[in-house]
């Protein structure tokens, strides 16, 4: 792929860039995104497993998905295209990496600032008393786990849909995306707020926005530029040509 002088000229002259990946960013990796005819979402029903209530009903089922898709991410490795973003933070003063990713495959690779939106699934806690779950505990597969202070369930550290993000992260994510010079926006459908509102923050605040995605998204038409391919393929050449 050929990339246009002025994105070139962005990347090489940024002191601040902002990146948010989604889900396609890890899809060469073998982890599957969440929409789309192969997406999650389409397999099952979020409402059936990714909140609280759902938890609360049936805790065992929603633990046992969670836990397959711990296993399934254990057996993938970063791809080039999250190698290619240890890389860009290498070479810039203020780097901020927003993800939605719960795999923790971008600091697998070794990305050093990292903002996790929709928390890590690598962790987990109790219901009852917040207390974090030991590694044992969270290895159980088929059952939900019981907290071995209190008795209380445990749940995975992540982001269900109806709850609030994270203390503080998203006020570090946008702070971070109004104050950079180009905003990179990487597999993402661009559709679950807050997290899509990030790249106009950026663009009220001056910066260069670049999508990287293999399809066109509500982002598209705003963005200075839509790379339209797989980012394992082209951050490592968009590296390379800086
Ligand atoms: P989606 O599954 O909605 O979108 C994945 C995007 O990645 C799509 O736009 C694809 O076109 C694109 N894509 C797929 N393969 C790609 C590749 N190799 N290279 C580049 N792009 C590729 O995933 P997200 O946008 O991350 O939230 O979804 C956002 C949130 O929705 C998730 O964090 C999750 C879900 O509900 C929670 O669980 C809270």
């Amino acid at each position: 792929m050929t990339f246009s002088r002025e994105i070139i000229k962005h990347l090489r002259n940024a002191e601040s860039i902002c990146v948010l990946t989604g889900a396609g960013i890890s899809a060469e990796s073998g982890v599957p995104t969440f929409r789309g005819e192969e997406g999650l979402w389409k397999k099952f029903r979020p409402e059936e497993l990714a909140n609280f209530q759902a938890f609360i009903r049936n805790p065992d089922l929603v633990w046992e998905w969670y836990a397959y898709r711990r296993k399934l991410i254990h057996e993938v490795k970063p791809n080039l295209g999250h190698h290619a973003l240890v890389e860009l933070e290498r070479r810039v003063p203020d780097f901020t990496l927003v993800t939605q990713n719960v795999d923790n495959l971008h600091s697998r690779a070794g990305s050093k600032n990292v903002v996790e939106l929709h928390g890590n699934i690598e962790r987990s806690y109790c219901i009852e008393c917040r207390k974090s779950a030991s590694e044992v505990q969270i290895e159980s597969t088929h059952e939900a786990p019981r907290c071995d202070s209190c008795g209380g369930l445990i749940r995975p550290d992540v982001v269900w849909f109806g709850e609030m993000l994270p203390v503080g992260m998203f006020a570090r994510a946008e702070a971070a995306a109004r104050r950079c010079q180009v905003f990179l926006s990487i597999g993402t459908s661009s559709v679950v707020y807050p997290a899509a509102s990030l790249p106009f923050s950026a663009l009220e605040q001056g910066a260069y926005v670049v999508e990287v995605n293999r399809e066109e998204t509500d982002l598209t038409s705003r963005a200075h530029e839509t790379l339209l391919g797989n980012s394992g393929e082209i951050l490592p050449q968009l590296l390379s040509s800086l």
